[in-house]
């Protein structure tokens, strides 16, 4: 492994630069800490997810100092990225950890996340994911239906336990996301209690021994870039606090979700600073101890997708750019629509530009990097780094096709660690009996 020195410690450097944006060129080719893109590739294979923990670090930070007020619970929405030594990073930097499932929970414990810095949210919490979120004492159940709730109730009974909870508002603000499946705040949507109703779990809960609700939570969608519904949430939540207040509800917790869109190379991200003028008075005369879970906003411009380009085709009007990463790999231009800047890895020096599909070698047709992208046309056995894709890529990964999932590499300046293997055909078919 080469490792690339500029800009490190000589003054007029890179230093700064480099942490509000990664992956930089250096003499035209991208770099990752101090270290080539290209190098990275060499090394670990395509295709190649990349992370530059410096960039992971800095935007904690960024959300501490902009809520440092509220003095915040950063339970980071393990959903994002979920790779191990990502979180322990995390962990190390004070992050607790918003998980939706028994197999997050066993990750972010893996992981070292502490259990009191633990929230769960999820519709459909099974029975045995609560006896096992029960028996590592997480912080708290964001409960999300009157059924689960009653089910926690009679899993803590059994166990002699009192389970904490907070119940999941849906406060029925429609926020604007890229697309419809990220929108979760509003009526029509299965997530949370309608926040008219919300009072009457309270009320039940309280006359239970076995559960002891301390919070409540709302999350109303992802990469939302407005501040509008945030507040418009808030405000409804705070109304439905200040009742249950009047009527004994030991409130501990004030849950805000994630959501905090970012700048995928088209327009803006949310602006955090602006977001925590807003909320932070807000909670802070609530008396309530804050939790933010961003996912996406922590992680995603940390991380790069890289690829090599197998084949360039010419059908009729149609360039096809054919990589060796796809939907597989990551799935969001594809699901979503989403929206993913794609370079050269190396110099672009003086080509010209074209009208590309950079597409996949999975068999669908809706397999797919980027449509109709103008770019400087891509020769054969380039790598080409997708942007963004530091969160909902790997963990959205599958194995469709029979395609090992891709090597995980984490960058911090000259330090380079593959923090996960990439996949055999062994793995393909270790499971199966
Ligand atoms: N909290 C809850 C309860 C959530 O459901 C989510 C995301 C988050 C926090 C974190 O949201 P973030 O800050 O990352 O936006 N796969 C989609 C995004 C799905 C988000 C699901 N819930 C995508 O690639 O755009």
């Amino acid at each position: 492994m080469r490792v690339w020195f500029w800009g490190f410690g000589d003054g007029g450097g890179l230093g700064q630069s480099v942490l509000n944006h990664p992956f930089p060129r250096s003499d035209g080719r991208l770099v990752c800490g101090a270290v080539l893109l290209g190098d990275l590739a060499a090394d670990f294979g395509t295709p190649l997810y990349v992370y530059d923990l410096e960039s992971i670090r800095s935007r904690v930070e960024g959300f501490r100092d902009a809520f440092d007020a509220a003095e915040p619970l950063i339970a980071y929405s393990v959903k994002a990225n979920a790779n191990l030594t990502l979180l322990r990073e995390l962990a190390a930097h004070g992050c607790g950890a918003d998980i939706t499932s028994g197999g997050e929970l066993f990750r972010a414990r893996s992981a070292g996340i502490s259990n009191e810095m633990i929230v769960f949210a999820g519709v459909g919490k099974s029975e045995e994911e609560i006896e096992f979120a029960l028996d590592e004492d997480i912080y708290a159940f964001n409960v999300e239906s009157r059924s689960e709730l009653e089910r926690i109730e009679g899993i803590a009974q059994r166990m002699g336990l009192s389970a904490r909870i907070g119940v999941r508002v849906n406060p029925n603000v429609l926020a604007s996301t890229p697309h419809e499946y990220t929108a979760t705040g509003h009526s029509d949507t299965k997530f949370g209690v309608p926040w008219e109703e919300a009072r009457a779990l309270y009320r039940w809960a309280l006359e239970r021994d076995s559960l002891d609700p301390i919070g409540i939570d709302v999350h109303i969608g992802s990469q939302i870039v407005e501040i509008e519904p945030y507040v418009l949430a808030l405000d409804r939540v705070l109304g439905v606090v200040k009742d249950l207040v009047a009527e004994g509800v030991p409130l501990k917790y004030l849950d805000i979700g994630g959501g905090f869109g970012i700048n995928y190379g088209q327009g803006s991200g949310l602006d955090i600073g602006a977001l925590a003028e807003e909320i932070v008075p807000r909670v802070l005369d609530s008396g309530l101890r804050l939790i933010l879970e961003p996912g996406r906003s922590l992680v995603a411009e940390a991380g790069v997708f890289v690829t090599e380009v197998q084949y360039v085709k010419n059908c009729g009007q149609k360039t096809f750019v054919i990589v060796d990463g796809g939907m597989s790999e990551l799935i969001r231009p594809s699901h979503y629509g989403g929206y993913h800047q794609i370079e050269p890895v190396g110099p672009i020096d003086g080509r010209a530009e074209a009208v590309v599909d950079v597409v996949g070698p999975i068999c669908e047709t809706g397999d797919f990097l980027a449509l109709d992208r103008s770019m400087p046309l891509p020769m054969e056995g380039e790598l080409l780094a997708v942007r963004t894709a530091g969160a909902y890529g790997f963990t959205m990964a599958s194995n469709y096709n029979g395609r090992p999932r891709p090597a995980e590499v984490l960058v911090d300046g000259i330090d380079v660690r593959l923090v996960r293997r990439r996949e055999t055909y062994e793995d393909l078919i270790s499971g199966e009996v």
